[in-house]
């Protein structure tokens, strides 16, 4: 049961926007790529403190296929971390029984990183303590668009009787259960093109809080405003 509402439900899946690295540096004069390695900190945190409230499933929107139109250099300095993250981080994780997936979009991406997510995705593929998603190189309409092509080839064409969960099983995230609780940080009210499919019925908590200076206590209001809302599903107030 969660540390922060004894009472009130916990989400088994959170999913979040880790906004504001970049202001995080500028209001300290830092260049943005000083932001982007805090943010990692931050990432680390966030994963032990969902263990330790009760999250099942974490999913951290890391890179997305719209960052491609950022500067070169911020490019690679992103790709730089998430290969650090996993040098510095992988032997830890999968000790602990952590099950990490990469989401996302693989075209583009270089065949040495492509190698480092099979790695990652096959040395961790038997834990079940937790799952740790990281959307990388992910736009959720770019999923849906590969999920239909897929479908499309799977089904040799033949659409007609295609089901709501069968479709969820082409996406990258058909092992996990919806998102209960989206997350956006830095004050922005938006989806950015964030599991658009799978966030059909998740609750939005929005933080002014900047991404590197998100922490468990960060977290866990998230989840105590997350165990307030009433979660309808279009049906009727309950009780
Ligand atoms: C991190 O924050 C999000 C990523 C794309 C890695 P930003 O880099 O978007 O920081 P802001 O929004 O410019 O402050
Ligand atoms: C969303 O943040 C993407 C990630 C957190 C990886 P952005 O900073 O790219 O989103 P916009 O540009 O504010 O919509
Ligand atoms: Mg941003």
């Amino acid at each position: 049961m969660s540390e922060t509402d004894p009472s009130g439900p916990t989400p088994q899946h959170v999913a979040i926007i880790m906004d504001g690295n970049g202001r995080w540096a500028a209001s300290r004069d830092r260049p943005r790529a000083f932001g982007h390695r805090k943010g990692v900190e931050a990432v680390r945190e966030a994963v032990r403190a969902a263990g330790e409230l009760g999250v099942r499933h974490l999913t951290l929107f890391s890179f997305s296929t719209e960052n491609w139109s950022r500067p070169a250099a911020e490019v690679e300095a992103l790709f730089e971390l998430l290969r650090r993250f996993v040098a510095a981080d992988l032997d830890r994780l999968h000790a602990e029984g952590v099950r990490v997936r990469i989401l996302g979009r693989r075209e583009g991406l270089s065949e040495e990183l492509l190698k480092l997510i099979e790695t990652v995705e096959t040395r961790t593929e038997a834990n079940d303590a937790f799952s740790l998603n990281i959307a990388f190189n992910y736009g959720g309409r770019d999923e849906i668009v590969r999920a239909a092509r897929r479908a499309a080839v799977a089904l040799d064409g033949d659409l007609s009787a295609l089901t709501e969960a069968d479709f969820g099983q082409y996406l990258d995230t058909a092992a996990l259960p919806d998102p209960d609780l989206v997350i956006r940080t830095s004050g922005e009210y938006r989806i950015s093109n964030f599991l658009l499919w799978q966030a059909a019925y998740a609750e939005f908590v929005f933080m002014d809080i900047l991404w590197p200076d998100f922490d468990k206590a960060a977290f866990q209001r998230a989840i105590a405003e997350f165990a307030s809302r009433d979660r309808r599903y279009g049906g009727v107030r309950h009780g």
